[in-house]
């Protein structure tokens, strides 16, 4: 009987991964509210589920003070090493194909994704990995060669410069 339950078990949440018709992921990060609103856009013509990467310390404006080389922002990107702590963690499981966004600092991504990436790399192997940034000016291309260097094993695709 323990045998069947567990088997039972098994298979709705097999059901549940699989089964599912969203199996596109948008995870974005913004600080300002740009790239939220490119990721809304982005999860509606996808069908795809939505998720903000949320820092556990939020950015306040001094912290996202490019001019001041001491604001948060500027330490971080300036640290190869620096990884800001997650809020809460996702399951990227179910998902096949993935829409990763944010806004471009530095011509980079905000050290924040790799924090993301770190987190869930073996679970992102092989999966198409569409990176997306909104900006002041700068094209994502630079920031797309970074991660396709720091992250080599994972399948990236064409990044897009969003509105
Ligand atoms: C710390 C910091 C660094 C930035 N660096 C760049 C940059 O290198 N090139 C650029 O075009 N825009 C840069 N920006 C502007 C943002 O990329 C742009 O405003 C973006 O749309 C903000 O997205 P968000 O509202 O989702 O945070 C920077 C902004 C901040 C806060």
């Amino acid at each position: 009987m323990k045998k069947i339950t567990i088997v039972l078990v098994l298979a709705m949440v097999a059901v549940g991964a699989w089964g599912q018709e969203r199996s596109v992921l948008v995870a974005y990060f913004s600080a300002t509210g740009h790239t939220r609103q490119a990721a809304q856009q982005l999860a509606e013509q996808t069908n795809a589920f939505l998720w903000e990467i949320e820092p556990f310390e939020p950015y306040t404006e001094a912290d996202l003070d490019w001019h001041n080389a001491q604001s948060r922002s500027s330490l971080e990107m300036a640290d190869e090493e620096e990884r800001p702590t997650i809020k809460q963690c996702m399951n990227i499981t179910p998902y096949q194909e993935i829409y990763l966004g944010f806004p471009i600092w530095w011509g980079i991504c905000p050290r924040i994704i790799q924090s993301w990436l770190d987190n869930n790399v073996f679970m992102l192997e092989g999966k198409p990995i569409y990176p997306f940034a909104t900006s002041g000016s700068s094209s994502i291309e630079p920031a797309v060669d970074y991660l396709k260097a720091h992250y080599p094993t994972l399948n990236w695709q064409q990044g897009r410069l969003m509105p």
